[in-house]
C-alpha cells in the first residue's frame, strides 16, 4: 500500500481514495471544488487526522486558485477565510486539520505579489504539507520498528495506515518498517465499532501487502492480551494535548487493558497532531449519527426509538502511555513539551 497516496494533487484537482466503498472497490474521486473537499472530510470519504490535514490544505489550495482572478488582495483573502472556515467545520476532533488550514493561511498572509502568486505558493505548500506527511511515516517507522522484536504479534485500533494518512501510516509504520528489516511481526486488527475502519482498512492494508493480520471484536482485546497473545499495542492519535491521546472510541479501553496485562502501549503520530499549547485544556469530542450505531450495513439491529449516545473518540490519559512515536524519536510522556516544543 506505501506505493499509493491516499490523498494526491493532480492536474489542478484533489484526488483522494473512496474510503466509503473499500474494501470491495478501489475508486478515486476527483474534487475541483473545495466545498466538495469538505463534504468529503465530512462523510469519510477521506478519513484519518494526517489524511484529512492534507486534503483541507489542497482544498484551500483549489479555493486559492478560484479566488486567484480577482485583482484585489483583500476580497481574495476573505474568500480564502470563507473556505478556511468551511473547512474548519468540517470535522472538530483530528488536530492535524486546523494545524494545516492555519499553516495555509500564515503562508497566504506573508506571501508576496498579487493574488495569482500566492494562490502558486499556496499550491506548492499544499503538496509540500503532503510530502513532509510520508516523510514523518518513514521516520516514525523507523523509530517505531526499533521497539518490536521478531515474532511479535501487534494489537492496532482504527485504521492508522497508508489510507488515515497520504502514505505509508502512522501506526502501521512501525510494523511495514519491522518486516522491511526481516522481522516476522503479526498484527491483531480490531474492527473498531461503528465504522469498522479496522475491519474495512486496516485488514485491506495488510492483506494487500502480505502482512499477516487477524480481525478481532473490539471486545476480545482484554482476553487476547490476558491469554499472552499480545506483545504490544500501537494506535494512532487525532490530537494529543499534555494530558490526553484523542483517538478513536476504544482506545482507552485498549490502554487500560495493556497496563492491567504489563503491556506496552505506544502512540504514533507526527508532530502536526500535538497540540500542547497551554491553554488547550479541552478536546472536542465529535459526537456522529445514532445510526451509525443502530444499524449494521444499512439494516437497523436496535430497537426504533433506543437512545444512542455516539462519540467518535475517547481521552486517554498520557499517564497510560508507555511512549509517543514521532519522526523525532520516541518520547516519553513526562518529555513531551520538551522535546516538542524545540
Ligand atoms: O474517524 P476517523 O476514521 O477519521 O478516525 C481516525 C482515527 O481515530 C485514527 O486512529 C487517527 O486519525 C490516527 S490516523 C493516522
Amino acid at each position: 500500500m506505501s506505493e499509493l497516496r491516499t490523498v494526491e494533487w493532480v492536474n489542478g484537482k484533489v484526488r483522494v481514495i473512496d474510503q466509503t466503498r473499500l474494501p470491495d472497490k478501489f475508486t478515486y474521486v476527483t474534487y475541483g471544488d473545495y466545498r466538495y473537499v469538505a463534504k468529503a472530510i465530512k462523510n469519510m470519504v477521506i478519513r484519518g487526522a494526517p489524511a484529512i490535514g492534507v486534503a483541507a490544505a489542497m482544498g484551500l489550495a483549489l479555493a486559492a486558485n478560484a479566488a486567484k482572478r480577482t485583482a484585489d488582495q483583500e476580497k481574495f483573502m476573505r474568500r480564502l477565510q470563507t473556505a478556511a472556515e468551511v473547512m474548519r467545520k468540517s470535522r472538530p476532533t483530528a488536530r492535524n486539520l486546523f494545524w494545516a488550514i492555519d499553516r495555509m493561511l500564515k503562508k497566504a498572509e506573508t506571501a508576496q505579489g498579487g493574488p495569482s502568486d500566492v494562490a502558486a505558493g499556496l499550491v506548492e505548500e499544499a503538496q509540500r504539507i503532503a510530502e513532509e506527511d510520508i516523510e514523518a511515516n518513514r521516520k516514525i517507522g523507523e523509530y517505531g520498528a526499533a521497539l518490536m522484536k521478531d515474532g511479535d504479534c501487534v494489537l492496532t485500533h482504527c485504521n492508522a495506515g497508508t489510507l488515515a494518512t497520504v502514505s505509508y501510516g502512522t501506526a502501521l509504520a512501525p510494523i511495514r518498517t519491522a518486516i522491511t528489516h526481516g522481522k516476522r511481526i503479526r498484527v491483531f486488527a480490531t474492527e473498531t465499532r461503528p465504522r469498522l475502519q479496522g475491519a474495512k482498512l486496516t485488514t485491506y492494508e495488510l492483506l494487500r501487502d502480505g502482512i499477516p493480520v487477524t480481525l478481532i471484536v473490539d471486545g476480545a482485546v482484554g482476553y487476547v492480551m490476558n491469554k499472552g497473545m499480545v506483545s504490544m499495542a500501537i494506535v494512532g492519535a487525532d490530537r494529543i494535548t499534555s494530558r490526553f491521546v484523542a483517538n478513536k472510541v476504544g482506545t482507552y479501553m485498549i490502554a487500560l487493558a495493556a497496563q492491567a496485562n504489563g503491556l506496552s502501549f505506544y502512540v504514533a503520530a507526527p508532530s502536526s497532531t500535538f497540540d500542547l499549547r497551554p491553554e488547550q485544556t479541552e478536546v472536542k469530542i465529535e459526537e456522529r449519527s445514532a445510526q451509525e450505531v443502530t444499524h449494521i450495513g444499512g439494516k437497523r439491529v436496535a430497537p426504533k426509538g433506543v437512545n444512542v449516545f455516539n462519540p467518535a473518540f475517547d481521552l486517554t490519559p498520557n499517564e497510560l502511555v508507555t511512549g509517543f512515536v514521532t519522526e523525532k524519536g520516541v518520547i516519553q510522556p513526562s518529555m513531551l513539551s520538551a522535546v516538542l516544543s524545540t
